[in-house]
């Protein structure tokens, strides 16, 4: 009997879910995955590690994955600004911390008071971070950065004399101290050797120079997570890596057995059977050929699902993959699940492990023509963050 044949109900029943109050979608980082990828790095070298938890940790979570790689013998945390440094120091974390994206209007003195560690590249940025730590009456830590042929951030080697000149004065009159020189590699994915020799010459060449004049790094780096893997002579005093911390595999054509750490779910959150040739979303940019049933997601390109993957990209639910179908809205998704027997709550999984079936952000990379990089980063605020496993 209906409603409608009944009149209204007397009395709402009582929802069998009412107390269970779960986001709407959520991310689950798994630090124990996380243990195993930096275990998996620390074995093909003897160097230090940094572990880079730059933009959210890829969007695993910066404080949380900060205090597991430090748990698990990271030696160095590196990001990429002085907020993400702070942030880090508010959190009780006391790891050494490289920043290096600094440039003389960056907080200079918030970053001196969190004692972390500031990358230079030119001779603009190291007088303002030397002034800045005399006016604070401190000595500021500093790396100096080559560039070796990425063309991108780093000194040039035609200006690195005069770089290095300048920090052998700022140490001489007690303003800063020279930690470690580095750069970055463009080209460290390609496994022949060929992509890393030109670069490796040419930052020992610039440690050299910076030995002869008078500097003493303690620390010497290059290696990003492909150089880890592929080039470990690349390792010297320290590694940094990031993608491969976050199960991203980083080297042309390997795997290296590195797992996604992070899961992306999300649930059923309105069914409704469709005839055929309905057509579905914004633009009606699909119609099932057949009766149908059609799911909605609580989840869109403001989560970041790109809206690229509309009509290409699948999810699982209950172990099954089913296609996301027509436009993909700011904030929700329809699926196709045929004649499935699915229900309103049942959990969906957008991201998970490849070795079980499930998407995972190489697959999403793929179809949207961009990087795993890009997607892990471009989970939005409101997707909420679960973290299990942890140490
Ligand atoms: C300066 C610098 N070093 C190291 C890394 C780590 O590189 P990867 O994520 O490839 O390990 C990055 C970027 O992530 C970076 O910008």
């Amino acid at each position: 009997m209906t409603s409608s044949e009944s009149g209204p109900l007397a009395v709402i029943p009582d929802s069998p879910v009412s107390e269970a109050i779960r986001p709407l979608a959520e991310s689950i980082i798994d630090h124990a995955a996380l243990v195993r990828n930096l275990g998996r790095l620390r074995s093909t070298n003897g160097a230090k590690f940094m572990a880079v938890v730059k933009a959210g940790a890829f969007g695993h979570g910066a404080v949380e994955t900060a205090r597991t790689a430090v748990g698990a013998g990271a030696e160095w945390l590196g990001v990429a600004t002085i907020e993400e440094a702070v942030e880090l120091r508010a959190a009780g974390i006391t790891a050494p911390i490289l920043v290096w994206l600094i440039d003389p209007w960056c907080d200079l003195p918030a970053a001196l008071a969190a004692r972390v560690t500031l990358s230079c590249a030119n001779v603009e940025t190291l007088t303002a971070v030397a002034s800045a730590a005399a006016r604070s009456g401190v000595i500021a830590d500093v790396q100096l950065e080559l560039d070796t042929g990425m063309a991108r951030a780093g000194s040039t080697e035609e200006l690195w004399g005069g770089l290095c000149a300048v920090a052998v004065a700022g140490e001489a009159s007690g303003q800063i101290r020279v930690s470690g020189l580095w750069s970055h590699l463009a080209m460290a994915n390609i496994p022949d050797a060929s992509s890393i020799d030109g670069p490796l010459k040419a930052f020992e060449r610039g440690v050299a120079s910076a030995r002869a004049i008078g500097l003493t790094p303690d620390e010497v780096h290059l290696a990003n997570s492909a150089a880890t893997l592929a080039h470990p002579e690349t390792a010297l005093t320290m590694v940094r890596c990031g993608a491969s911390l976050y199960g991203i595999e980083t080297v042309d054509g390997e795997s290296h057995g590195l797992e996604p750490a992070l899961r992306l779910l999300t649930r059923v959150t309105q069914l409704r059977r469709v005839p055929a040739g309905t057509g579905v979303g914004y633009g009606h940019r699909y119609s099932p050929a057949r009766d149908t049933t059609l799911v909605l997601l609580p989840v869109g390109y403001a989560d970041g699902v790109p809206r690229s993957l509309g009509g290409l990209a699948e999810v699982v639910i209950g172990g099954i993959r089913y296609p996301m179908v027509g436009a993909i809205s700011m904030d929700q998704i329809m699926v196709d699940v045929g004649d499935a027997d699915v229900a309103i709550g049942d959990e969906v999984v957008l991201l998970g492990n490849p070795a079980d079936g499930e998407p995972d952000a190489a697959e999403w990379a793929r179809i949207a023509n961009t990087l795993s990089h890009e997607i892990l980063t471009g989970l939005g605020a409101r997707i909420k963050q679960r973290h299990i496993n942890v140490l």
